[in-house]
């Protein structure tokens, strides 16, 4: 039996709360960590570390790009719930060369330069926070995008070569909410404001009625091209194994190189 098809057996049926405790004994300390965007779900999911298992380290990755009411979130975030919550920012010189090359609106230019961005801003940070840990915990839920219907709540994460758990997968967009307000947990100011999902400024708007929940993000590319790349390569039949290469993201060459 391959190592994530024992981790799925081990957690099937459980609720999010025993996942999380599940995470954190199967991991340890050190093995583990949460990615809060500070979007609805990754609240839902600091109030349930915070409860039950806050030995998980927390971080985020600031991109530089981010509303003052992120920042704002952030703040009530750690009076909330007096959590650490590590910050991962885009390293300087990459970013300088980005701007030089492409100025600072690159991304409405190509699907290109949209994931060089992502790639600088996000990705690369990604990498240097979930240094050293096995797995990693994110807010993703199935019904949130075409390009996230195959999500398992442990799925094998090829890009970084980790177990990627998402406690919420299963999780409707109502329960989420039911469970936010029953906990009194803090939300983003923009989730009243016809913001259902929330990145950065540029790359994110409100949806109108009855738009798809992901349709104010990357809202000028089509829907299967809408992900950041910090969430490709999961491996929906489940074969677990480590990662040789990591997939050249577009475009990365001209920073590495320059
Ligand atoms: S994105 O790929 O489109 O940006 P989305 O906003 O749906 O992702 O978030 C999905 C999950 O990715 C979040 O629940 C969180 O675990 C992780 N994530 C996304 N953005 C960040 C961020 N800036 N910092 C930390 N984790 C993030
Ligand atoms: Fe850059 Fe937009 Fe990606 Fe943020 S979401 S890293 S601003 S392209």
């Amino acid at each position: 039996m391959s190592e994530i098809d024992r981790y799925r057996q081990e957690t099937t049926g459980l609720s999010a709360t025993a996942m999380i405790r599940w995470a954190l004994s199967t991991f340890g300390p050190d093995g583990v960590s949460f990615a809060s965007s500070l979007g609805a779900e990754d609240q839902v999911i600091t109030h349930l570390i915070a409860e039950h298992a806050p030995q998980i380290p927390l971080f985020t990755l600031d991109t530089g790009r981010l509303y003052q009411e992120s920042y704002d979130l952030l703040e009530r975030t750690r009076e909330r719930y007096r959590l650490e919550i590590s910050v991962y920012f885009p390293e300087t010189k990459r970013v300088e060369e980005m701007a030089r090359a492409h100025g600072p609106n690159l991304f409405y230019e190509s699907v290109e330069n949209r994931k060089l961005c992502c790639h600088v801003r996000k990705v690369e940070p990604l990498g240097r926070a979930l240094g050293g840990v096995r797995a990693w915990i994110v807010g993703l839920r199935q019904e949130q995008a075409i390009t996230r219907q195959d999500l398992r709540p442990v799925d094998w994460d090829e890009a970084n070569g980790l177990i990627k758990i998402s406690p919420l997968a299963a999780w409707t967009e109502s329960e989420v909410w039911d469970f936010i307000r029953r906990h009194d947990v803090p939300y983003h100011a923009f989730h009243d404001q016809g913001f259902p999902s929330i990145g950065c400024a540029p790359c994110t708007r409100a949806i109108r009625p009855g738009e798809d929940t992901r349709a104010g993000r990357w809202w000028w590319e089509r829907p299967e091209h809408k992900e950041c790349g910090i969430h490709l390569g999961e491996s929906a039949a489940g074969t677990a194994g480590p990662a040789t290469t990591s997939p050249a993201p577009f475009g990365i060459q001209e920073i590495e190189t320059s």
